[in-house]
């Protein structure tokens, strides 16, 4: 089975009277989980991202972003009833969205940053056989390896839905430059990986319950202040399907 999954990049800083439209959209308990970030950025990219999340998921379902009513697992992914599936992730002020219709998916972006502790959290939280990997590659390539393989297990840990309660060394992801994505070890068997394009400076992977990943790039749904018009509905004809 090959998964086809939409994927939707976009950027969270936008102006105070963007944010001020874009939070009329959400829902009464992310208003209130907004209020409760301590930094003003922050609060605001949770806006956006939230806003930015309803009006693409509402478009591809045909209704108001209001009356999405997310309902969250018991780690805290958000889920729609229904067959879409969807999971966001975002790093500073970049978001993508993957987007899949009848399998789980679960994505992850990350802001590459060079640093000496990466090797050292890499023998914290990776598998024995993916810091071997990393530790046999040239320096001038581990940076980006990290990043590939920390990406691609948040992204399987994030579809699947368990979150942290994963044990992290219990799998491993393929992670240099050249190898095929793939996932391998402990709950894998079924899952497929792939890196997804992402702006310069930041790295990302998707994984989705599949033998093979189909993916497509789309602009999001509401890219500025003007007011979404009400579109046809997109799914299920253009959604991600599972054929
Ligand atoms: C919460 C977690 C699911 C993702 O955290 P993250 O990488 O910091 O954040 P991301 O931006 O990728 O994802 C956050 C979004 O995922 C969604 N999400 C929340 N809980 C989720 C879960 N259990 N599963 C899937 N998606 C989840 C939400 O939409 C959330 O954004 P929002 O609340 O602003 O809408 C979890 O995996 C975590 O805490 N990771 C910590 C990082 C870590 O130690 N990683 C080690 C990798 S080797």
């Amino acid at each position: 089975m090959t998964a086809d999954v939409t994927i939707y990049r976009f950027i969270l800083d936008k102006s105070d009277d963007e944010v001020s439209y874009l939070a009329a959209l959400l829902s009464a308990d992310e208003v209130e989980r907004a209020g409760r970030f301590h930094f003003d950025i922050h609060r605001k990219r949770y806006i956006v991202g939230r806003a930015m999340l309803r009006t693409t998921l509402s478009r591809i379902l045909g209704t108001a972003p209001r009356k999405l009513q997310f309902a969250y697992s018991q780690y805290g992914k958000p889920t729609l009833e229904g067959d879409l599936r969807f999971n966001l992730s975002h790093s500073d002020s970049y978001a993508v969205l993957a987007v899949a219709a009848g399998c789980d998916v679960g994505v992850d972006v990350e802001r590459v940053r060079r640093d000496d502790d990466l090797i050292p959290l890499a023998r914290r939280f990776f598998s024995p056989a993916e810091v071997e990997q990393l530790t046999a590659l040239p320096a001038d390539e581990q940076t980006m390896a990290f990043f590939r393989c920390w990406t691609r297990k948040e992204a399987y840990i994030k579809a699947d839905g368990a979150g942290l309660s994963i044990p992290l060394d219990a799998f491993s992801v393929a992670l240099g430059r050249g190898d095929v994505p793939r996932l391998s070890g402990q709950g894998t068997e079924g899952w497929a990986v792939d890196s997804i394009e992402t702006e310069p400076g930041y790295v990302g992977a998707v994984v989705a319950h599949a033998a093979e990943l189909r993916l497509r790039y789309r602009v999001p749904a509401l890219q500025s202040t003007s007011r979404p018009a009400l579109q046809p509905p997109l799914w299920p004809i253009a959604a991600a399907s599972v054929s």
